[in-house]
């Protein structure tokens, strides 16, 4: 309303925010702000980095929240991470609009020195073989609920503001302490580390997004350890 539609050529966001702290969407918001796009010829942009293939306990976040966006991006588990690479998808219409221009012109005149490198694609493709022969896309749908309780036990430790999850994806919320925030957090992190436990520190948010391929003993075992930690910072 500020600045015109017609200023605006696309929306980014992630689905579920992850590096900001594991913020599920609030319910309706993407299908609002599909329905923004949509009114104003907005193009919509999930960034899936984190939350395609798999995590959500669909393909992607865009199938398990029920929005479907004009362009992904995606990374992080095309290769499982085992080698660097990522991948942009479009709408067809987006894909004939770039495609199909005038014979002289270049399609989509981009490129990249490692541009569809033999051995990423090669890693994205067995990837995807081993997604599809353990059902590893679905698999969250089986562990969400333990997943769930699990995490949520966690809510009487000490410092602990706030729990969120959704698929295999979780945050622990801390109180800053009042002079440095971040701290707590940080020492959260590296005590789980020297217990066997790696996880991500945003500021004072612990944020978990383990394997696909975790064991229901793993997901006990994460959570034994992260309450010990928690127990024992101030
Ligand atoms: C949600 C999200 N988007 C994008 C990126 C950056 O991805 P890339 O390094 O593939 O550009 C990250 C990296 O952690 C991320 O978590």
């Amino acid at each position: 309303a500020l600045h015109g539609a017609e200023t605006i050529a696309a929306v980014i966001v992630e689905p579920v925010a992850g590096s900001a702290g594991v913020l599920p969407p609030p319910r309706g918001y993407l299908e609002r702000l599909r329905a923004i796009c949509d009114r104003h010829g907005i193009l919509l942009i999930f960034d899936e980095v984190i939350t395609g293939f798999g995590r959500l306990g669909e393909p992607f976040a865009a199938q398990a929240l029920g929005v479907i966006p004009d362009i992904m991006t995606t990374a992080k588990g095309i290769t499982n991470g085992a080698l660097p690479m990522g991948a942009v998808f479009a709408h067809r219409k987006v894909h004939d609009a770039i495609v199909q221009g005038p014979p002289a012109a270049i399609e989509f005149f981009h490129g990249y020195t490692y541009s569809g490198h033999p051995v990423a694609c090669a890693a994205a493709l067995a990837s995807l073989e081993i997604y599809r022969r353990d059902g590893l896309f679905t698999r969250v749908k089986t562990l969400a609920g333990l997943w769930e309780d699990s995490l949520h036990a966690l809510r009487g430790k000490p410092n602990v503001i706030d729990i969120r999850n959704i698929g295999l994806m979780g945050a622990i919320e801390l109180a800053p302490r009042p002079d440095a925030p971040g701290a707590r957090g940080y020492e959260v992190l590296v005590k789980a580390l020297k217990a066997g436990l790696l996880v991500r520190a945003t500021g004072d948010i612990i944020a978990l997004s383990p394997p696909l391929i975790i064991s229901e003993a793993q997901i006990g075992q994460l959570f034994d350890i992260l309450g010990g930690v928690l127990d024992d910072v101030a």
